[in-house]
């Protein structure tokens, strides 16, 4: 019987694991973490990630064929196949700081495998790590292997938050890269055997461990550039009176670009795109190709850029000055279906207009006050160590407060900027709104989901990203 064990009941391995215990109920699942509060949560009612479909997943299968525990050792050493979901922060100290890979919690998974370890092993990398960590922990579990039989593969998730389950039901492809020697083939075999109890098989791409590496990095530093693209020609779109969702709509449907993923926005956000370009880059720098590590840094300059540019409309449409004055913020996860802020635009802006002394009061449906907090103290980088290693109580940021409504957000404010894209911010009754903040009243949409139209007729000014600019900001330009 085929057992398996998932290092990290993270982002990913949670949802992954789940949907395997699901479609294959004769293999026994068991995710393991060393954080006890995390393994609590995914055993309770209140699963510690919010993803739409996930609860019902987990509660078929929970119990059943899969399981949470703190065991780590124990679990490792039963399982056939062990998949490592660890987190890989962005350095902060040492060499490559801001912009390596941190493989610390990976190095103490690998050698834990090997410490514990007594039967042969599948050793699966499911978080993103740079090209040729295969082979750094191919040698840690070899050099220690007291004669037993490891397969390094690699098989990168290239799931979304907020549409997890359904990626993991129906994805677009799964890679699984391996050995190109017997051994690894068989080992590539035995892990396509689970994906096939319900992905189709010519979507099952198998390769050499180097290419399933750099597919990863190289997949989402495509994603971000699309975004870098349409919000660098958002930019001129607003210098020249163009429209940026006419321009997007109109490049998007040439067959050879698509429509998809070019949404002008006030930046990308989320655990991978920023991290994994870094990655990117790092790496060709040490591959002494500067050349291509230029050009993919361009798309991280050309993200903060336009989290700066937003920020200056702000501040530059209210006279040069918010200090002193109310602004709500609708929205922080980093995209709607998600209480996830791992890189949120929303830090930058809400720091930028700190910076300039606003008083900011926000508004999630999903994110908590705790958690903003945390975000506003943090130093960059720092989001992904585990939680426990984290300061608990930072001093708090006394300029910011959280409301639960975006009525009691919007109350006496100067301006509102819209920050994540939440359904249920194209639904407000904007004309309450209005009534009930300072005049001149600002709307500021960094995610082009409300009828500007509609609300210039009820009296805002607003700006909207990429969108022919309001008589007010045309006299109140921005400089970046
Ligand atoms: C291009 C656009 O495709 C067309 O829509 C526009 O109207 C005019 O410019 P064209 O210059 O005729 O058309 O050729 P195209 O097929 O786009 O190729 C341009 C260059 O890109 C060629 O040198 C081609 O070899 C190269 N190319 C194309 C690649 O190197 N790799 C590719 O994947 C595709
Ligand atoms: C991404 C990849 O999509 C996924 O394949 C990979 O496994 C992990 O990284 P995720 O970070 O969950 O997934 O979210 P995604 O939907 O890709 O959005 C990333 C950021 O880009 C969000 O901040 C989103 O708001 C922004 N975005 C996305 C835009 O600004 N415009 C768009 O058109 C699309
Ligand atoms: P991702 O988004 O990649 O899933 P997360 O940060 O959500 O990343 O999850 C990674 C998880 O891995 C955390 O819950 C962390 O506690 C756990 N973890 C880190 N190192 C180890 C380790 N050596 N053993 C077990 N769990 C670990």
């Amino acid at each position: 019987m085929v057992k398996i064990c998932c290092i990290g009941a993270g982002y990913v391995g949670g949802p992954t694991m789940a949907v395997i215990a699901l479609k294959c109920p004769a293999i026994e699942v068991v995710v393991v973490d060393i954080s006890k509060p995390r393994i609590e949560a995914w055993n309770s009612d209140q699963l510690p990630i919010y993803e739409p479909g996930l609860d019902d997943v987990v509660k078929q299968c929970r119990g059943r064929n899969l399981f949470f525990s703190t065991d780590v050792e124990k679990h490792v050493a039963e399982a056939n196949i062990i998949f490592v979901s660890v987190n890989t922060p962005t350095k902060t100290r040492g060499l490559g700081a801001g912009k390596a890979a941190d493989l610390t919690y990976w190095e103490s998974a690998a050698r834990m495998i090997a410490d514990v370890s007594k039967s042969d092993k599948i050793v699966v990398e499911k978080s993103t790590v740079p090209v040729k960590t295969a082979e750094a922990i191919e040698k840690i579990l070899t050099h220690n292997s007291k004669g037993i039989n490891y397969q390094i593969l690699s098989n990168p998730e290239f799931l979304a938050e907020g549409t997890a389950i359904e990626d993991l039901f129906k994805p677009d492809r799964v890679l699984i890269g391996g050995r190109e020697t017997p051994e690894g083939r068989k080992a590539v075999q035995a892990l396509k055997d689970v994906y096939a109890h319900w992905v189709p098989e010519d979507r099952i791409l198998t390769t050499n461990l180097w290419s399933a590496e750099l597919s990863k990095l190289a997949a989402n530093a495509f994603l971000a550039q699309r975004i870098s693209s349409v919000n660098a020609i958002s930019a001129l779109c607003e210098a020249t009176g163009a429209n940026v969702s006419e321009v997007a709509y109109a490049v998007g449907k040439d067959s050879r670009i698509g429509p998809k993923f070019l949404n002008a926005s006030v930046g990308f956000g989320g655990s991978c795109f920023q991290k994994d370009i870094l990655n990117l880059v790092y790496i060709c720098e040490c591959n002494g190709l500067p050349e291509v590590a230029n050009y993919w840094k361009q798309v991280i300059k050309i993200n903060d850029y336009q989290k700066s540019r937003f920020v200056n409309r702000v501040v530059s449409s209210m006279f040069n000055t918010v200090a002193g004055k109310k602004i709500a913020v609708l929205g922080f996860a980093f995209k709607k279906d998600t209480g996830d802020t791992r890189e949120t635009p929303a830090i930058d802006v809400c720091k930028g207009l700190l910076g300039d002394k606003a008083q900011i009061s926000i508004y999630d449906p999903q994110v908590t006050e705790d958690q903003i907090q945390r975000d506003l103290a943090m130093n960059k980088f720092d989001w992904d160590h585990p939680m426990h290693l984290q300061p608990t109580s930072p001093s708090a940021v006394k300029q910011v407060s959280m409301v639960w409504d975006a009525y009691e957000a919007t109350k006496d404010a100067h301006g509102l900027c819209i920050l994540t894209e939440w359904d249920e911010f194209k639904t407000l009754d904007y004309q309450k709104i209005f009534d009930n903040m300072q005049k001149p009243a600002f709307v500021f949409d960094g995610r082009n989901i409300v009828d500007s139209e509609k609300l210039r007729e009820i009296g805002f000014i607003v700006y909207s990203i990429g969108k022919p600019l309001d008589a007010w900001l045309k006299d109140m330009p921005a400089v970046a």
